[in-house]
């Protein structure tokens, strides 16, 4: 029997209101704060004044740094830093989407030691600093996808080699998550089906590759489960509650299992993808790659892919995996090839040496053997729609 190991050094307050608990917490980490959002959704939505009104009663200054786009950048984060350290910030909130999420940690990181982000991203070889010290972060996600609340990855891109890679370390983990599902509640139906579809990417990635963590699996079972039965009906009803909560908390569950398991071969050819193409959303590379991947993979592990098929509401077969999720995806609309995305197809060749230079550890872990002939061929599917 392996040995697993459940060490999870973030605290969580879940539940329908939880954002009111930022002034509290973050009275333990001091008395100025650094808040990191978005351009735009936090404060059409209110979500931002329910934090910054919390800090209020509480006594917390605050300055708030927001400038992060979807695909957060290496300067992005480098930016931030400087801010924190010019402003002499106790702490950290991240308040938004994943991008948000990943780069708020980020910040702790480089403003608290030297060097700049790309620094601290992890190569196949490492990385080429490692920290030692972070400020405190508070993460308050306002999707209900990434799992990046709760686990130690930022994934960040460099706009100048278009080389998209994730800072993994402990020290990369914020210190309490307030997972309030009341602030998803405005997303748009596209973008909780999106969204949901990264969450739905960890479940499955993090429970058919080749390591090992029952407790991480039953995680990953329990958010696969949750999103199969409850993103329809986020999708449908913004406002229902029930749904929202279940949302939330199989993004959180997911995003523990990938801290524990890692993902796979659809993670590691999607970064290049949204890496190259700074318009695709993360979730929507996803999409378009992961039928053809999951067709190529699910020999490799057919028990956890029949296992899968069957929490999406199909035969437990292994093969039915691929099938769930080609309804998954018409059902929600999302997109189905690369070409759809606009990539180009000269362009898959250098995305193919990405995967190889940047995400090839992935490579180990994947349930069945890939080379740089099998990612290619699988671009190739995914651009031209073959399944
Ligand atoms: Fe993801």
């Amino acid at each position: 029997m392996t040995i697993v190991n459940e060490y999870r050094p973030v605290e969580i307050y879940f539940g329908e209101g939880a954002v009111k608990k930022a002034g509290e917490v973050g009275r333990r980490f001091g008395f100025k704060a650094l808040i990191v959002t978005g351009r735009k959704s936090t404060k059409v939505s209110g979500a931002l004044d329910k934090l910054t009104k919390s800090l209020d009663e509480h006594g917390i200054r605050y300055v708030i740094y927001d400038e992060i786009t979807p695909n957060p950048t290496d300067k992005q984060v480098n930016k931030g830093a400087d801010i924190a350290v010019r402003e002499k910030v106790d702490f950290i909130i991240g308040i938004g989407g994943g991008s948000v999420l990943d780069a708020a940690k980020a910040i702790s990181i480089v403003s608290s030691n030297e060097g700049y982000a790309w620094d601290y991203v992890r190569y196949p070889e490492g990385s080429r600093l490692i920290p030692y010290l972070n400020r405190p972060v508070i993460t308050i996600p306002t999707t209900a996808g990434t799992g990046s609340e709760v686990n130690r990855y930022s994934v960040l891109t460099n706009p100048m080699t278009k080389e998209k890679m994730v800072i993994s370390h402990s020290l990369n983990y914020p210190k309490v998550a307030l997972v309030d599902p009341e602030l998803t509640y405005t997303m748009s139906p596209e973008l909780t089906a999106i969204t949901g579809f990264d969450a739905l990417m960890h479940a499955l990635e993090s429970l058919t590759n080749k390591r090992e963590n029952f407790i991480a699996e039953e995680y990953a079972i329990k958010a696969a489960e949750l999103i199969a039965k409850w993103l329809p009906v986020a999708y449908e009803e913004p406002e229902n509650k029930k749904a929202r909560r279940y949302m939330s908390y199989a993004a959180m569950l997911a995003g523990i299992a990938i801290d524990h398991l890692g993902v796979a071969l659809i993670h590691a050819m999607e970064h290049p993808v949204s890496g190259h193409y700074p318009d695709v959303a993360h979730a929507e590379g996803l999409s378009a790659l992961s039928t053809y991947i999951t067709a190529f993979n699910y020999k490799g592990n057919p028990e956890k892919y029949a296992l899968f098929a069957k929490l999406m509401g199909e035969e437990e077969k292994p093969h039915r995996a691929v099938d769930a999720l080609v309804k998954f995806i018409e059902r929600f609309n999302l997109p189905k090839t690369l070409e759809e995305l606009g990539v180009e197809k000269e362009k898959l060749e250098r995305l193919a040496e990405d995967v190889y230079m940047c995400g090839r550890t992935a490579f180990a872990v994947n349930p069945v053997e890939v080379d740089m002939d099998a990612v290619y061929e699988l671009y190739e599917r995914a651009y031209e729609g073959k399944l």
